[in-house]
């Protein structure tokens, strides 16, 4: 058996296909997604269990799919990202090629919250940013990274006026904080601008239910414009390594 981070113990493999076979393997929810959320803290209660033979887990959970050994951009997509943000970055990305973007819009477009797929949502225009910048230009991640303000400030020249969804999303009375104040007032002022802004453009088309977009349709422009690692994303020793392999194994203690 292992636990679940709600403490419910659901079935596990007890074969060797799966690491630690036959414990009690316990997942400890992250740090950062209990705070300030009233949620009682297991820690104490699961270091009890380490006396009855239960483990913490570490390595592939059974509940999810299995990754391939050298994961690459769209194994993410298919096997860990949420339904929203597979099809949001999906549908953001087939939006501005079908508007006859260049790629560099088009593979922004693609990857711009991608951190909200499995990782944080939390400051996630910086996070997707970090997580992508060894793999595309400099341009590209900039863009990603500066799209999380831009998204707070109209811009009439090209038809972007502040999105409704915040407007439900934050209340209508809800300021941006300084530091995306000052993130805006930076963009605007940068070369690469209208980079990041058809980010904001396209973002607001791309939240339909009923529209399904091929992800293998964008193999060609991944393969000219996303360096995928031959090692696999996780294992290539980049500086976001780390962050891929987090998603490979969300559960792990350490
Ligand atoms: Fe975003
Ligand atoms: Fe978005």
């Amino acid at each position: 058996m292992q636990l679940r981070d709600s403490g419910v113990p659901v079935p596990s493999p007890g074969n060797s296909d799966y690491p630690q076979a036959g414990r009690e393997r316990m997942i400890l929810p992250q740090p950062i997604a209990s705070q300030g959320t009233g949620n009682a803290d297991p820690e104490k209660s699961m270091l009890r269990q380490l006396s009855t033979g239960a483990v913490f887990m570490m390595g592939d959970n059974p509940a999810l799919p299995r990754m391939p050994k050298a994961p690459k951009l769209l194994d993410f997509f298919r096997l860990r990202f949420s339904d929203i943000t597979f099809r949001h970055l999906l549908q953001s990305a087939k939006t501005a090629l079908d508007a006859g973007q260049e790629e560099k819009i088009v593979i922004a477009c693609l990857l711009h919250d991608i951190s909200n797929g499995a990782l944080l949502r939390t400051d996630h225009g910086y996070w997707s940013a970090q997580l992508v910048a060894p793999y595309v230009t400099e341009e590209v991640a900039w863009a990603i990274k500066y799209h999380q303000a831009l998204r707070y400030f109209a811009d009439e020249s090209v038809g972007f006026a502040y999105p409704d969804a915040y407007l439900s999303f934050f209340g209508p009375d809800y300021e941006p904080p300084e530091y995306i104040r000052q993130a805006h007032d930076e963009a605007r002022a940068h070369r690469w601008y209208m980079t990041s802004r058809l980010i904001t453009v396209y973002d607001v088309y791309a939240f339909k239910e009923d529209w399904s977009v091929d992800p293998e349709q964008f193999l060609d422009v991944i393969g000219r414009n996303f360096r995928e690692p031959k090692e696999g994303l996780g294992f290539d020793g980049s500086g976001s390594a780390h962050m891929w392999r987090t998603m490979i194994w969300p559960n792990n203690f350490l």
